[in-house]
């Protein structure tokens, strides 16, 4: 490796650490821990909107996605405890201060992701496009007062 080589390569991590976010040092790490499960969500319902937009339904593993989301739709809330509202989070304090409209925007989400999985298994495509359509809805709407933009 040339000179010039190794100093990137020295000065790399630096600048990954400069513009990155601050580091989660809280006990149990509650943001770190609520956001992977997030991005879990994310990892089983996004496959499921490519399918329809690009009309490639395919009913098996689409049912295997939505599946898949009913295993995780639970991991996020267990980490949203009184005291865990701090940076790097992307949550609005909003979670904190209207607990109780956050609380019926989970149970909506919840409830969505139970009809997506029985339109899944009804392999029905009409069906599965308008359940899916709806629990994007609860993202949508539960990210515009909880989660920063
Ligand atoms: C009841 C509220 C609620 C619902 C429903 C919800 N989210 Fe979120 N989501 C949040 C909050 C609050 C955060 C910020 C967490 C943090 O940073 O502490 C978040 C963060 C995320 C993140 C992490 C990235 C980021 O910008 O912080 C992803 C990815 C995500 N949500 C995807 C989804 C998807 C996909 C759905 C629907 C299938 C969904 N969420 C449903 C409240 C919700």
């Amino acid at each position: 490796m040339s000179a010039s080589k190794l100093l990137i390569a020295a000065l790399l991590p630096l600048a990954v650490a400069a513009c990155g976010e601050p580091a989660d040092t809280h006990p149990g790490q509650p943001v770190t821990h609520r956001r992977a499960a997030f991005e879990k969500i994310l990892h089983a319902f996004e496959p499921m909107g490519v399918q329809l937009r690009k009309q490639q339904y395919k009913a098996e593993t689409f049912l295997e996605r939505a599946k898949e989301l009913a295993s995780v739709k639970d991991g996020p809330w267990e980490y949203f405890g009184p005291a865990t509202n701090y940076p790097p989070t992307h949550a609005t304090a909003k979670v904190w201060s209207e607990p109780r409209q956050f609380e019926s925007e989970r149970q909506a989400f919840l409830a969505a992701t139970d009809r997506l999985l029985v339109a899944a298994e009804s392999r029905d495509e009409k069906n599965v496009a308008a359940a899916y359509e709806a629990v994007h809805e609860q993202c949508r709407s539960c990210h515009k007062a909880f989660k920063e933009q």
